[in-house]
């Protein structure tokens, strides 16, 4: 998606110098981790010698790397709650597994997002991955490092693969014609160029096919084509492009796709490429393009999808400089390494992944993945996430709602290991929350917790009360492993729910409600409850990698050390228990009709989330860590340009339908506007009412959804709660220059 907003001429990347890398994100110290304080991961890969113990396993996990365009939505998180679960499974049983992401930062749609806004790409980027992050850690999604593909470590070794896949003789160069836009310069991806449909003659095409009667064809056949971009007439232009001969690993592939390595119906899919002949890759992009530039070259870049996939290993990278080891990515790309490479994707990316990045390792002499785990899309009621229905949902917006377990867990009832479509259904969301998850799982500990804490000062008994039963629940632990194993969510949530039954039926078989009421029935009260509370506990261990927020609060009833999967086999005996604290609220309909309706405003918010916290921080010139970097100095006369005033907020107001904006009226001298200031979460309007501040005076006029804003007020601050709007000292006047 593109975003309205100012637009001025691209700021221009040092013009050469491979080595100039001073517009990456830095190296050290910029990724974000989301992952949890958990001792059992703090050890490096590399300290980790198969002798100590030969079982544990040595895991490397990615999902997807977002576009740098937009939030993110519930499609993609369904990847990443998966992903996530896969992961916190496999550390539960002891394996050492390490997730990273990172955003997918290049390309022609994040150059023209960025220029269209009137801020840099790096901006632009940064910003959403702010946003990103954010969305993630809702969801209690905890990659150990979320990085981006615009950095450092992305184009060494961009370049590094490159080099080995170009000796080993599989790159070719040739001139390609292309549709080029002359007002622009650049040349023209088909998305980029619109015209009259060849087949059937309807106006206003996309460059690759038609929506009236879903031709495909070449942007090049169009009828009287116009760039999207400016407007103008495209010309023919040719030019040298790179390109990867990907029909040199046709044998290698074929096998590889046959290997194990993919599910079935992936495989089969991928099988239709590969029999029909596979193409050469075209691997390069002219300038301008936002990217990373091919070695030896002045003015080609890399395709996004070449550094894409890479940008999975630049993560691990950034990861294990932050850890501050010797640890290098490199070292678990040799062919015989036994560290596993999982890979979570989506079914729209199976031939980047099942195909084009294989092809690549292969080429520079590296291992393949072990494993890519792919999923299909999310649809809503039966249909394609829709915003005008409210159904394309965004992670931001379902997340101010609810809370992402209860989304965790009804995606985990219907989630299997095939490239099926997974619909939401909010009416089936509430019901199997509230009844299964709710109603049998959380309803066990409440009903047995609260004889153990009024009747037993919280003291379990020293007895397993049914054996058998235990038993049953103890052996369906290796089955329920299996099925993590193997992405059979929907399968273990039905075994699991089966428990629940039992445990329940025993229950309501011993009565313990009627017991309690019964002279001298004090120990068979506390045996029942006892028992109740283990299987609980069974259930908690079982259900951990789905809803880790309900299983933190679950571990405090039971004194808050973390379970691990070996604690599905032990009886807790003669131990304490906590207070019972309520687990998981049941779902109110309402707030999902409410979640629905925000959804409808989301088009525009999704636009305002990034303009607010566009005008919460200003035009920030540094980097994550601070720092200026030279790239982003400016000269005084460009700095002149900017017309600071000092300014009196007359009024301040909340703006209805706005998560995140302040309407203000400034007065500047005489001079009185509006302008929408994205500083909600940090200021009571009435606090600013009368008080003084500096606005940018001749920022271009926006036309907001709200009305038209008139200038920008400045802050410090990362956003949210913490901005900080700027103050001239005592003594300066409205409508003062700024200098
Ligand atoms: O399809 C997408 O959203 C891509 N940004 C996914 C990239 S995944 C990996 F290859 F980087
Ligand atoms: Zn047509």
């Amino acid at each position: 998606m593109r975003w309205s907003g100012i637009i001025e001429a691209p700021r221009q990347r040092p013009k050469d110098g491979a080595d100039d890398t001073s517009w990456f994100v830095g190296t050290e110290g910029s990724g974000y981790s989301l992952r949890p304080s958990d001792a059992q991961n703090t050890r490096r890969l590399s300290d980790m010698s198969d002798s100590a113990k030969p079982s544990r396993r040595r895991i490397l996990v990615t999902s997807a790397l977002p576009y740098s365009n937009g939030p993110i939505h519930l499609g993609k998180m369904l990847e990443d709650m998966q992903a996530d679960a896969w992961v916190r499974f496999q550390r539960m049983r002891g394996h050492h597994c390490t997730f990273v992401c990172a955003d997918d930062a290049h390309g022609t749609t994040t150059m023209l997002a960025a220029e269209e806004q009137g801020v840099t790409p790096e901006e632009l980027i940064e910003r959403l991955r702010q946003v990103h992050v954010r969305d993630f850690r809702a969801f209690r999604v905890a990659h150990d490092n979320y990085h981006s593909t615009h950095s450092e470590e992305n184009r060494a070794l961009t370049a590094m693969l490159y080099l080995r896949c170009r000796d080993a003789g599989a790159i070719t160069t040739r001139q390609v014609d292309q549709l080029y836009d002359p007002e622009k310069q650049m040349f023209l991806a088909d998305r980029f160029v619109r015209g009259t449909c060849p087949r059937c003659g309807a106006e206003d095409q996309p460059g690759d096919n038609c929506d009236n009667c879903s031709a495909t064809y070449d942007a090049m056949e169009l009828k009287s084509p116009r760039s999207a971009i400016s407007g103008a007439v495209p010309e023919v232009k040719s030019s040298l492009h790179y390109f990867f001969e990907l029909g040199q690993f046709e044998t290698f592939l074929k096998e590889w796709t046959r290997s194990g390595t993919l599910q079935r119906d992936v495989a089969n899919k991928l099988s239709e490429w590969l029999n029909a002949g596979l193409r050469a890759w075209d691997i390069s992009r002219d300038e301008p393009y936002f990217g990373i530039k091919i070695p030896d070259t002045d003015d080609k870049y890399f395709y996004v999808w070449m550094d894409a996939p890479i940008g999975y290993l630049a993560s691990f990278q950034n990861l294990f400089a932050r850890d501050g080891g010797n640890e290098r990515i490199e070292d678990y790309l040799e062919p015989d390494t036994d560290v596993e490479l999982h890979h979570f994707i989506g079914k729209d990316i199976i031939n980047f992944h099942g195909l084009f990045w294989p092809a690549v390792l292969h080429c520079a002499g590296f291992r393949t993945p072990t494993k890519i785990h792919t999923h299909g899309f999310v649809t809503v009621g039966g249909e394609k996430m829709s915003k005008s229905r409210g159904t394309f949902i965004l992670a931001g917006t379902y997340a101010e709602h609810l809370d992402g377990d209860y989304l965790r867990y009804y995606f985990a009832t219907k989630l299997s290991p095939s490239m099926a479509d997974m619909d939401i259904n909010f009416d089936d969301f509430v019901q199997r929350v509230n009844s299964d998850l709710v109603g049998k799982v959380v309803n066990i500990a409440s009903r047995c917790a609260g004889f153990i804490n009024r009747g037993h000062a919280g003291a379990l008994s020293n007895t397993c009360h049914d054996e058998a039963l235990w038993q049953d629940f103890v052996d369906a632990g290796e089955r329920i492993a299996q099925m993590y194993e193997d992405n059979e969510f929907s399968k273990l949530v039905r075994e699991i729910s089966a428990l629940a039954d039992k445990a329940n039926q025993y229950i309501a078989h011993h009565e313990p409600w009627t017991l309690a009421k019964q002279p001298g029935k004090e120990q068979a009260v506390q045996d029942i409850c006892t028992m109740g509370l283990n299987l609980f506990r069974v259930l908690m261990v079982y259900l951990k990698p789905i809803v880790p927020g309900m299983v933190e609060r679950a571990e405090a009833l039971f004194g808050g050390a973390e379970l691990t999967w070996d604690d599905h086999a032990e009886f807790l005996k003669d131990a304490k228990i906590e207070k019972f604290e309520p687990l998981l609220a049941r779902i109110d309909k309402k707030v999902v009709d409410r979640l629905v309706e925000a959804s409808k405003e989301d088009v525009e918010a999704s636009k305002e989330d990034v303009e607010a916290s566009k005008e919460d921080v200003g035009a920030s010139a540094t980097t994550t860590s601070g720092e200026i970097t030279q790239s982003q100095y400016i000269d005084y006369e460009e700095f002149a340009k900017i017309d600071l005033r000092v300014a009196r907020i007359v009024k301040a107001e909340h703006v209805e339908g706005a998560d995140k904006l302040l309407r203000l009226t400034l007065d500047l001298d005489g001079d009185v506007r509006q302008v929408f200031a994205g500083i909600k979460e940090a200021y009571e309007p009435a606090r600013l009412e009368g008080r003084l501040t500096v606005v940018v005076a001749n920022l271009k006029p926006r036309k907001m959804r709200f009305g038209v804003s008139e200038g920008m007020v400045l802050a410090a601050g990362p956003g949210g709660e913490d901005i900080f709007l700027i103050s001239p000292d005592d003594g300066a006047d409205p409508g003062m220059e700024v200098r």
